[in-house]
């Protein structure tokens, strides 16, 4: 029997998740198929509604569904919860609905299992505190850092969201605040990069040896990117791998099997499903 899964937006077009789960779904030789869904701007509970009752087994939930698949859904894992944003919903047996996020996981899994990345004493630069922030933030302090700081151009959204962490490694600030402060890594959450920007920052707040990933993926390189290579970045990276990874982290919450992600960012980087 073939099993039902598909991911919702709102625009989907060019979702790449179809083609990640279909090359896992052929990897791990699982029978099922993944569809997208052009969510609906005022009906994202009923879109929900008529892929369960018509059999569907999980959903993946993107821009700018997120933060209402967290309030449908009342059964929520412990990082959905502190995310505020769902982005795997799983039709569990019986039928009862839950809401787990795996976009942090899959940024750290890129970082750390893909690239090597050690947060150990590491001062880490969070730059948003937005949805994307929000999703992220967990998993980083899970990973050890000495220090996240979270900066954003609204700063008191900064504050709020260290605040709620009630973690004392954690301090926000506006992106004003950055002179003269050094980063091991930089994280990029902010949605600047589609319009072409790349927030305000010192040119140098990346330490030796820094490291600098934006959440954005693009077929060139993100401005958030090209700033960072420009001033010295040891690594550069985009957010193809992490897209990559909290896929495989959808799956294996749906069907028991972690698959492979090499080839599939492998893949994907090629260019065969842009
Ligand atoms: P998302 O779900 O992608 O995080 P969001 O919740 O709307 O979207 O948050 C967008 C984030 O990008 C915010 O942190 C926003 O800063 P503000 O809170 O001040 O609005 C940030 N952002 C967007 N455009 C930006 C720009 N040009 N420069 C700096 N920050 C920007």
């Amino acid at each position: 029997m073939t099993d039902h899964y598909a991911v919702i937006g709102n625009p989907i077009a060019h979702s790449k998740s179809p083609a990640i789960h279909a090359a896992f779904a052929h990897q791990t030789g699982q029978h099922m198929d993944y569809g997208r869904i052009l969510g609906s701007l005022d009906d994202f509970s009923g879109d929900v509604r008529r892929f369960v009752a018509a059999g569907g087994r999980g959903l993946n939930v993107t821009v700018p569904f997120k933060e209402q698949a967290w309030r449908l859904l009342a059964n929520r894992s412990a990082r959905a919860e502190r995310a505020g944003a769902v982005n795997t919903l799983i039709v569990q047996d019986g039928g009862l609905l839950r809401g787990d996020n795996t976009d942090g996981i899959g940024l750290v899994h890129d970082l750390a299992d893909n690239h090597g990345f050690n947060f150990s004493n590491k001062r880490v630069l969070l730059l948003g505190a937005g949805g994307a922030a929000r999703g992220v933030l967990g998993a980083l302090l899970e990973s050890g850092p000495a220090e996240l700081l979270i900066a954003n151009r609204t700063a008191t959204k900064a504050l709020d969201l260290a605040r709620n962490t009630a973690d004392n490694r954690v301090t926000g600030h506006g992106l004003d605040k950055l002179a003269g402060r050094q980063f091991d890594l930089i994280v990029n959450a902010t949605s600047s990069g589609l319009g072409g920007h790349v927030p305000p920052l010192p040119s140098d707040c990346l330490a030796d040896g820094a490291w600098a990933y934006d959440l954005l993926y693009a077929d060139h390189l993100t401005p958030f990117c090209c700033w960072a290579k420009a001033r010295g970045a040891k690594r550069v990276l985009d957010g193809l791998g992490m897209l990559v990874e909290q896929a495989a982290e959808s799956f294996a919450l749906w069907r028991g099997v972690r698959p492979d992600t090499a080839p599939v960012i492998k893949q994907l980087r090629g260019g065969a499903q842009r």
